[in-house]
């Protein structure tokens, strides 16, 4: 059907349902200015079909407006043929429609990120819930209810761009907040501490995790020698480390995930004084993993995992949310502690000085391009506004310089800040001219300042406000540094402690979680090539807990060696804050169910199943043998979401399997039915089935426990759909 160019973008359903609840939306970044005439404008072309002189479909327009166009506005009349010498001849560099076309498509990619080149990204706002004019001048935290426009990044670290989404990694959480004074980057990761003090040693842990230099591999993977060998040398390292090791580098969504600003910054109030503070994002859906076994075959099963579960939450309107939090800390507080709070290798057990909340994120619309935004968005922790500012940590100071440096040549061109997704959503204005790919005009020739060209009637520009510009906090040091000291090429001695968090983060955790943690130890040593390098990380773990030492070097067949030296480690309080399982059950909110339908089916236990979950926010997909559809006893059509070849059930929170007696024994038969549920049982999920499905249970060794439940336990499947049997993992998991 004929259409006319849309010179709006119609509001997506998502969009739509953030206006209608009055909290979440509309999104003010949806009334962007649009580029008219250009592919932004999303218009659809009515075409007729006709067939080419050799076969080739030809869809012809008549529509002006929507017609095909060269980079130049010049129409093009046929995309399906070059220019050639002869129906059969060669093709003419006379053909710019052609070379224009090849050229541009020879430079689509850009360099990936150095570092969390793989990324998941999408637009929200940002609601202040508590405003804090006491602690800071920001305008956006000046009074509850103000809101700002934001983009979230969440990536992995070391894999390229197009690795997958559940290796065993460190998540990165990067904000930008368009405020009304300036862009704030919040750019942070899902663990509350970094593996380095110093940014000189970035380039090293960074070339140690990736690929080994002369293979080109393991992609995406911490379990390699290098890896290893420069945590083993660098025990500073060892507390991420051990949050590396933990569940929390296996998240089960990007939703599920806490976001940690890390370093110590500081906050500055309208009169000048400054208040020191971490920043801390708590999911609403609770802090959730995966098992190790489950999140390497998701690998295999659905590589956008992560990415998928974004997308198709915020399509459907559940809307992912956090809620910001500052600790607040007190010089003299800071002062008594064994440890520095500038040191990005240390946290701030939320014991010791509780997370305030003092706003909510709300992520409601995707992506209309992953180039556009995904690929072309610059996080810089620089990018702060009055109110906010920095502390001497090292290495945030040195993360100032790299961000902008590295876009400089990632993105091409000093003028990057231009690109539709990083520019502010408020004024801006300087005498910054020039550089490759200007997308501006600047009017007038004033491009210097102080000029006086506004007093003969020509344009002046802005000029520097001193009350409201940025300013940088005074004194530029303090929480005990001693400028006097002089230039130094030092680390300062309150640096020295790399053992006593890591046992606090150890002994916080169940004895399920340190398990895992230890299984972890084994798999990524087991994959090491030098015994030595092995047995000094071994070392290192003796100075941070003799048990998981002991535990690590049995499940390597290692003798334990001499701990390493170092200052010992002293005993500070378990957190019960920095276990996942320590705390509350999380909704069944946001969680996948998976049914598995045979023909000869009871369709009411499908439906009531469906309607369970439903209910609680749960999703479901419908899984068959077949993907076109099931027939159910009565002789109804079921669709199927998926057929069983393609929807594994790790990409599922927990399963069910509906199923008659014929269409149970045909799946006795078939691998992938039986890995279907072997899988969910040995992810210790819960699995309701049919008694006719028994026979299936038997063949996939499915035990009876109290997570294997009647698929008329509707109610039962969805309590257990955000929960694990863990007494099951015992049974089938050998105890590390
Ligand atoms: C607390 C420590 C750190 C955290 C939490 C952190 C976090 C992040 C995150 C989340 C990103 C991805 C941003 C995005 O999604 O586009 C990123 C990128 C990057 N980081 Fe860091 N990082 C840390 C330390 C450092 C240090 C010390 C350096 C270098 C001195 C560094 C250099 C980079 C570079 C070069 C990129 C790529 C940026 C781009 O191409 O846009 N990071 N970092």
């Amino acid at each position: 059907m004929a259409t006319t160019p849309d010179k709006t973008i119609a509001p997506k359903v998502a969009d739509q349902k953030a206006g209608n609840d009055g909290k979440t939306g509309p999104n003010p970044a949806e009334q962007r200015p649009l580029h008219d005439g250009t592919n932004s404008t999303g218009l659809t072309a009515a075409y007729a079909e006709t067939t080419g002189a050799g076969g080739e479909p030809q869809q012809i327009t008549q529509d002006p407006a929507a017609r095909l166009t060269t980079n130049q506005g010049i129409p093009v009349s046929d995309n399906q043929n070059s220019l050639r010498l002869g129906a059969r001849g060669p093709t003419l560099l006379e053909d710019f429609v052609l070379r224009e076309k090849i050229f541009h498509f020879d430079h689509e990619r850009i360099p990936e990120r150095i570092v969390h080149a793989r990324g998941s990204v999408a637009h929200g706002v940002f609601e202040v819930t508590r405003a804090i004019p006491e602690l800071t001048r920001a305008a956006l935290f000046q009074k509850a209810g103000n809101r700002c426009d934001v983009f979230a990044r969440f990536s992995t670290v070391a894999g390229g761009a197009g690795s997958v989404d559940t290796p065993r990694d460190i998540r990165g959480f990067a904000v930008k907040f368009y405020t009304a004074e300036g862009n704030w980057d919040l750019v942070g990761n899902n663990t509350p501490v970094f593996f380095i003090q110093d940014a000189i040693k970035f380039p090293d842990l960074i070339h140690s995790v990736k690929m080994e230099a002369d293979r080109g591999y393991p992609q995406a993977a911490s379990a390699h020698t290098t890896f290893w060998d420069f945590v083993s040398l660098m025990p500073e390292s060892l507390h991420n480390v051990m949050w590396l090791m933990s569940d929390r580098a296996i998240p089960r969504s990007l939703r599920m995930m806490e976001g940690f600003g890390i370093h110590t910054f500081r906050m500055v109030n309208a009169e000048g004084k400054s208040t020191f503070v971490r920043f801390t994002w708590k999911p609403k859906l609770g802090v959730q993993s995966l098992l190790w076994d489950e999140s390497s075959k998701i690998q295999g099963a659905d590589n956008d995992f992560h990415r998928r579960d974004l997308f198709e939450s915020i399509a459907e309107g559940a809307y992912p949310q956090w809620d910001l939090g500052i600790q607040i800390i007190d010089p003299a507080w800071a002062d008594a502690q064994p440890y520095d709070v500038l040191d990005a290798t240390k946290l701030i057990p939320e014991e010791e000085v509780p997370v305030q909340i003092i706003g909510t994120m709300t992520l409601n619309r995707n992506v209309d391009n992953h180039f556009a935004e995904n690929e072309q968005v610059a996080f810089c922790p620089s990018n702060v506004p009055p109110g906010i500012d920095f502390t001497d940590d090292p290495l945030l100071q040195g993360r100032l310089f790299s961000y902008l440096d590295t876009q400089k040549s990632r993105l091409g061109t000093v003028n990057f800040h231009q690109l539709p997704i990083n520019a502010p959503r408020c004024p801006m204005h300087n005498f910054q001219r020039d550089g490759m790919m200007q997308m501006q005009i600047p009017k007038g020739r004033a491009s210097y300042e102080p000029n006086s060209l506004a007093s003969f009637g020509e344009v002046g520009g802005p000029r520097a406000d001193a009350a409201g510009g940025f300013r940088t906090a005074q004194p530029a040091t303090d929480l005990g540094n001693d400028p006097a000291e002089g230039k130094l090429r030092v680390r300062a001695e309150t640096f020295a402690d790399h053992y006593s968090q890591p046992r606090m983060f150890f002994r916080s955790l169940t004895p399920i979680e340190q398990g895992h943690q230890v299984s972890a130890f084994v798999f990524e040593l087991s994959k090491v090539e030098f015994p030595q390098v092995r047995a000094r990380v071994l070392s290192h773990l003796r100075n941070i807990d003799e048990d998981l030492a002991a535990r690590v070097a049995d499940g390597l067949g290692m003798d334990l060696p001499q701990a390493a030296n170092g200052k010992p480690a002293v005993d500070l309080k378990p957190s019960d804050q920095l276990s996942i399982l320590k705390q509350p059950l999380p909704p069944a909110k946001g969680r996948k169910l998976g049914i598995l339908v045979t023909d000869g089916a009871d369709g009411a236990l499908v439906d009531a199943l469906q309607a369970a979950a439903k209910a609680e926010g749960a999703s479901v997909r419908i899984v068959a043998p077949k993907v076109g559809s099931v027939k159910l006893a009565g002789g109804t059509m079921l669709a199927a979401d998926g057929q069983l070849d393609g929807e594994a059930s790790v990409t599922f929170d927990a399963v069910a399997v509906i199923a008659s007696a014929a269409g149970a024994e045909a799946l006795t038969r078939h691998k992938k039915a039986i890995d279907w549920l072997s899988d969910a049982f040995a992810h210790l999920k819960a699995i309701a089935h049919t008694p006719e499905a028994q026979p299936l249970l038997d063949k996939a060794g499915v035990a009876k426990d109290d997570f294997i439940l009647g698929a008329a336990d509707a109610q039962g499947l969805v309590a257990r759909l955000a929960d694990r049997n863990w007494d099951r993992e015992k049974t089938i998991w050998p105890a590390m």
